[in-house]
């Protein structure tokens, strides 16, 4: 019902390009907005829609967000999260065409998922992408989509937002902002990547009883990429933990997908990069920041802060879903006020936010 009214709200406060005065934001709407070409790349999001369409694997779905509306269950078909979950045909042809437009070299992504938002973003483009998924086996499927279609500028990156974008000042040569809390425990032994010098927090994970030698550096890494946090296992989950030590994985790369529905023989084989490295994150500048993850209020908020140190003056940040509950309309209100942020434009689903100091203060509201 919310969303409802606040579409009906936005439909009657919206404009298309006829009364913007601001010559970035007219282009930004008539040459790429409203740019009905049809360009070859949009043949490669098709057929990777397609690909996830077809594919009835089941997967066990971790989830870190605001829920689901859609699901209730925890298992999941891919076909059926594509076709639900995922960034809708319009909307990826718009975001293709919004990294060729603003020229975008570097992007990162909160919310994998399948990766029909990071195929949008590379198909066709030179740019590098971050993405950053916490579901194991939604990972494991993106990673191998992206595989199969070739996206070589992905690096996809397992784990939770929380943690991989935690200001880790002893880390970060430019922060000196110490961790405010260093004895927390973290998800973070999923750790595989020793090239961070191992001080602070880093160096008391290393120390910590879960840890083996990795046996070719001789540094300490934990047993198992996951990323299981701290809830007890209970019901559904209690027994996929207890079939997950029965049942040995013989085929890691199993031909029939119908078969595939254990997390044991999905995630087993995946070589995703489990590294909670906010080094390597929150220490390069992103020209497009898509933030479809966790679609709440405080989440959104904190993940706006803490990501404003990445970006430049040409940066674009994309906020997913802004009107989809009165908690995210009050987060999308308050980004708008921050200093920092100059130019806002409300397509209803999408947020975009610009820092282009040389702007005039300035929030639009554009029908797509
Ligand atoms: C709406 S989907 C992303 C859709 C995708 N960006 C696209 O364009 O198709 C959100 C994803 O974010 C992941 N996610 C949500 N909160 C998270 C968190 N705190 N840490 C890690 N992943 C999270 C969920 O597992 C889910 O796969």
């Amino acid at each position: 019902m919310q969303i409802v009214l606040a579409y009906i709200k936005f439909l009657l406060r919206s404009t298309n390009q006829h009364g913007v005065h601001s010559p970035f934001v007219y282009n930004l709407v008539t040459k790429c907005f409203y740019d009905r070409k049809k360009y070859p790349s949009y043949a490669i999001l098709k057929d990777y829609r397609k690909s996830l369409l077809k594919d009835k694997r089941k997967l066990y779905i971790k989830d870190f967000g605001a829920g689901s509306r859609i699901f209730k269950s925890e298992e999941r078909e891919v076909s059926k999260m594509a076709k639900n979950v995922g960034i809708p045909p319009n909307r990826a042809r718009l975001l293709n065409r919004l990294v060729r437009y603003l020229e975008v070299d570097r992007a990162l992504e909160l919310g994998t998922s399948l990766g029909l938002g990071t195929a949008a973003m590379a198909a066709g483009n030179k740019v590098k992408i971050t993405t950053i998924e916490g579901c194991p086996e939604t990972a494991t499927v993106a990673k191998e989509k992206f595989k199969e279609f070739g996206f070589e500028n992905i690096q996809l990156k397992l784990g939770k937002f929380e943690d991989l974008l935690e200001d880790r000042g002893n880390q970060n040569p430019k922060s000196q902002i110490p961790n405010s809390n260093p004895n927390k425990t973290e998800n973070r032994e999923l750790t595989t990547d020793n090239s961070q010098p191992a001080t602070g927090n880093r160096q008391q994970e290393r120390n910590s009883k879960f840890q083996i030698p990795n046996p070719k550096t001789g540094e300490t890494v934990n047993p198992k990429p996951t990323t299981e946090n701290s809830q007890p296992a209970t019901g559904h989950r209690q027994q996929e933990k207890k079939s997950k030590t029965q049942i040995p994985n013989s085929n890691s790369t199993p031909t029939d997908n119908s078969q595939l529905t254990t997390h044991n023989r999905l995630t087993d084989g995946a070589d995703l990069q489990s590294v909670p490295n906010p080094f390597s994150i929150l220490n390069t500048k992103y020209s497009l920041l898509y933030i479809d993850g966790n679609h709440q209020k405080e989440a959104t908020l904190s993940f706006f802060e803490k990501l404003l140190p990445t970006v430049h003056n040409d940066s674009v940040m994309i906020f997913d879903d802004i009107h989809w509950s009165a908690g995210m309309e009050e987060a999308w209100e308050e980004i708008k006020t921050h200093p920092q942020v100059r130019v806002t434009i409300d397509t209803f689903q999408w947020g975009l936010v610009f820092f282009r100091r040389e702007q005039e203060k300035e929030h639009f509201i554009i029908r797509i």
